[in-house]
C-alpha cells in the first residue's frame, strides 16, 4: 500500500496517481473521490468571486453569519454549531477534546477515524460489517461494542460501502454509550446525498453525548476550499471549539458556504441526478460478468472484481478508481467508484467491461 496510489489513505490523490501511473493528472477522469459532479453551484462560484477582496482581512473567527444561516436551515440554535476547515479538522479536534482511550469503529470505514484516534493514542474496539451480509451493520454487535468504548465513531452513510443503520440502531448505540458516560460521533459527511437517512439531529437535546459531523466539501464540490461543521449540545461544542486554531475557516469558504446553503435549486438538481445515476451505475456494474457491486444509498458504489490490477489497467487508460485494498475487512479485489455524469459513467462501465474481458 505504501507504494500504491492511496499511500496517504485517500481517493482523489491525482498527484500520487500521476507518479504511479505515469499519466498526467489533468488527463485522469477521477472516480476515486466522491465529489458531486454538478457542483460547485453557480451561486457559490459567484460568492467566491464577489468576496475575493476579503482575503486581505482576517475572517470572522466564529463564522457567525454562516452559523446563523445554518442554524436556521437546521432549525436549531447557533450555540449547537461549530464550523470547521472541513469535517476532517473537526474530527481531530473531537479526539483532542474527548481524549478517548478506547475508540469503537465499524470496519471497513473512513481511514481518518483511526488516524485521528491514534493522535491521542487510543486503542480500538472493532466491529466488522461483512461482505456476505452486504456490509449491513450488525446492530447487536455494535451495541455490545459500545459497552466497552469511550467513543464510538460511525459513518452514516458509511464510506466505503454507503450503508445506513435504522435510526433505532443509532438510538440504541447512543443509549448504551450514554449509560457509561461515553460518546457517539456520527459522521454524516454524505448525509446531504441521502436526506431521508435518519439522523439524531432532531433529538439532539436528549443526547448530551452525541456529536454529528457534516461536510460541505462533497455535496457542494469544494474539497479544495474546505468546509464542514459539527452539531452537538452547546457544552460539547464549546469543548471541541477550544481545540481548534483561530481563523481555520477562511473568508471565501464562509461566503461560499452561505451561498450554497441558500441554493435549494442545486439541492434538488443533485438529488434528481443521483436518483437516476446511482441505479444506473449499480445496474451497469451488475451486468459485467465477474463484477459484484454492493447495494448502498449514496453517491459512490463499492464493488468486488477479481481482475488483477484493475485500478492500474483503468488508470493507464485515464480512469482513476479507488482501490480498497487497505481497508480492514476488504482486500485487493475491492474497489470504490464515485457516481458521476451519465457520459462519464458510461465511459467507466465500458472500460471496466473491457478490462474484465481482456486481462
Ligand atoms: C466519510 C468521510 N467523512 C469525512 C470526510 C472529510 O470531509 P472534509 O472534506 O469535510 O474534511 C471524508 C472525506 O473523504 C469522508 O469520506
Amino acid at each position: 500500500v505504501s507504494e500504491g496510489i492511496e499511500r496517504f489513505g485517500h481517493g482523489g490523490d491525482v498527484w500520487t496517481a500521476e507518479l504511479v501511473l505515469g499519466v498526467p493528472k489533468e488527463q485522469l477522469l477521477d472516480f476515486s473521490a466522491n465529489i458531486n459532479p454538478l457542483g460547485p453551484p453557480a451561486s457559490m462560484r459567484a460568492a467566491i468571486r464577489e468576496n475575493l477582496a476579503r482575503i486581505t482581512a482576517y475572517p470572522d473567527p466564529k463564522s457567525r453569519e454562516l452559523k446563523t444561516v445554518l442554524a436556521r436551515k437546521l432549525a436549531l440554535g447557533v450555540d449547537h454549531l461549530l464550523i470547521g476547515n472541513g469535517a476532517a479538522e473537526i474530527l481531530y479536534g473531537i479526539m483532542r477534546a474527548l481524549r478517548p482511550q478506547k475508540v469503537g469503529l465499524l470496519q471497513p470505514c473512513f481511514s481518518e477515524y483511526a488516524e485521528a484516534a491514534s493522535v491521542v493514542d487510543a486503542e480500538f474496539v472493532t466491529v466488522f460489517a461483512k461482505p456476505e451480509h452486504g456490509f449491513a451493520p450488525p446492530i447487536d454487535e455494535l451495541v455490545a461494542a459500545c459497552e466497552e468504548t469511550d467513543l464510538f465513531v460511525i459513518g452514516h452513510p458509511n464510506n466505503p460501502n454507503g450503508r445506513l443503520l435504522p435510526l433505532a440502531g443509532l438510538v440504541q448505540m447512543a443509549d448504551a454509550l450514554q449509560r457509561r458516560g461515553s460518546y457517539l460521533l456520527v459522521d454524516e459527511a454524505f448525509y446531504d446525498f441521502v436526506p431521508n437517512a435518519g439522523t439524531l439531529l432532531e433529538q439532539l437535546d436528549e443526547w448530551p453525548n452525541v456529536i454529528l459531523l457534516r461536510s460541505l466539501t462533497k455535496f457542494y464540490s469544494i474539497p479544495g476550499l474546505r468546509l464542514g461543521y459539527a452539531v452537538a449540545r452547546p457544552e460539547l461544542i464549546r469543548r471541541i471549539e477550544r481545540e481548534l486554531a483561530p481563523w481555520g475557516v477562511n473568508a471565501l469558504a464562509q461566503a461560499a458556504g452561505m451561498a450554497g446553503l441558500f441554493d435549494e435549486e442545486f439541492e434538488r438538481a443533485t438529488l434528481a441526478w443521483l436518483r437516476e445515476e446511482r441505479p444506473f451505475v449499480l445496474q451497469g456494474l451488475k451486468n459485467i460478468p465477474g463484477v459484484q457491486p454492493f447495494e448502498g444509498e449514496v453517491n459512490f458504489v463499492l464493488f468486488r472484481c477479481e481482475t488483477p490490477e484493475l485500478q492500474k489497467w483503468l488508470g493507464q487508460r485515464g480512469i482513476l478508481i479507488r482501490s480498497c485494498a487497505a481497508y480492514p475487512g476488504l482486500g485487493s479485489d475491492y474497489y470504490r467508484v464515485a457516481v458521476r455524469s451519465r457520459e462519464d459513467n458510461l465511459r467507466l462501465l465500458a472500460a471496466i467491461a473491457q478490462a474484465v474481458e481482456e486481462v
